[in-house]
């Protein structure tokens, strides 16, 4: 169904081989009775990426479906607490999630990964790190201006204050998705729907059957 994962060409020395092992990414996906792959939520802070993810990772739950949610918020609490909001940090923050989506991909997940990741560029880079079918864009679409209203962590007002620097939307640009596979407007749909929304595309695409 899907190649095993290897890293050979991304080492820095020459004497790092890859490690085969007896259990692979199909024997896994067998095992757990579905494909694995990576669901991408990008937008801006307060669209709802997040609020998205962790509701639809609880649909899956109920369906027996392995995910695991990964966010921002969390991420940087753990690995990547080295890293900030320049240009180059966020790159950084994005370079390692990919990397590590990627391992969970091949331990058979769904991974639900919800970062703002405001650079198509970033954006591009990422996709180009999985096989064609496992990696899909959902762009959580919402106006600057409602996601300021929500402001749900105060940030957004504090970024207008000049109290956070580099505040995505504010100081910083977010470059809108060029080619998502998938659109959700949260301006339009409510949570429940925006989650019946991602269920219906991965039933499309194969990942479950509702
Ligand atoms: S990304 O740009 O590198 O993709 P990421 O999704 O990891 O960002 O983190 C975004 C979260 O960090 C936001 O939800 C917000 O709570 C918090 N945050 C703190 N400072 C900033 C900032 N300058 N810009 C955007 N988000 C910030």
């Amino acid at each position: 169904m899907t190649k095993s994962i290897s890293n050979k060409k991304n080492t820095k020395s020459n004497n790092v081989i890859w490690h085969r092992t007896l259990v692979d990414r199909t024997d896994r996906n067998q095992l757990n009775k579905h494909k694995s792959g990576i669901l991408w939520f990008t937008g801006l802070s307060a669209s709802g990426k997040s609020t998205i993810a962790h509701h639809l990772e609880k649909e899956l739950y109920d369906r027996s479906i392995r995910t695991y949610v990964l966010d921002g918020d969390n991420v940087r609490h753990g690995i990547n607490s080295n890293l900030g909001f320049s240009r180059e940090d966020r790159r950084e923050n994005l370079r390692r999630i990919a990397e590590f989506s990627k391992l969970f991909v091949d331990a058979g997940l769904i991974v639900l990964a919800a970062f703002i990741s405001p650079y198509e560029k970033d954006r591009e880079y990422i996709r180009g790190r999985f096989e064609e079918g496992d990696y899909f864009e959902i762009y959580v679409k919402c106006s600057l201006n409602k996601c300021e209203q929500r402001d749900p962590k105060g940030l957004y007002k504090k970024a207008r204050a000049g109290i956070i620097k580099n505040y995505t939307g504010v100081s910083t640009p977010y470059e809108e998705p060029l080619s998502p596979d998938l659109v959700i407007d949260t301006e339009i749909f409510d949570l429940k729907k925006s989650v019946q929304e991602v269920l219906e595309f991965l039933n499309k695409k194969k990942f479950i059957s509702i």
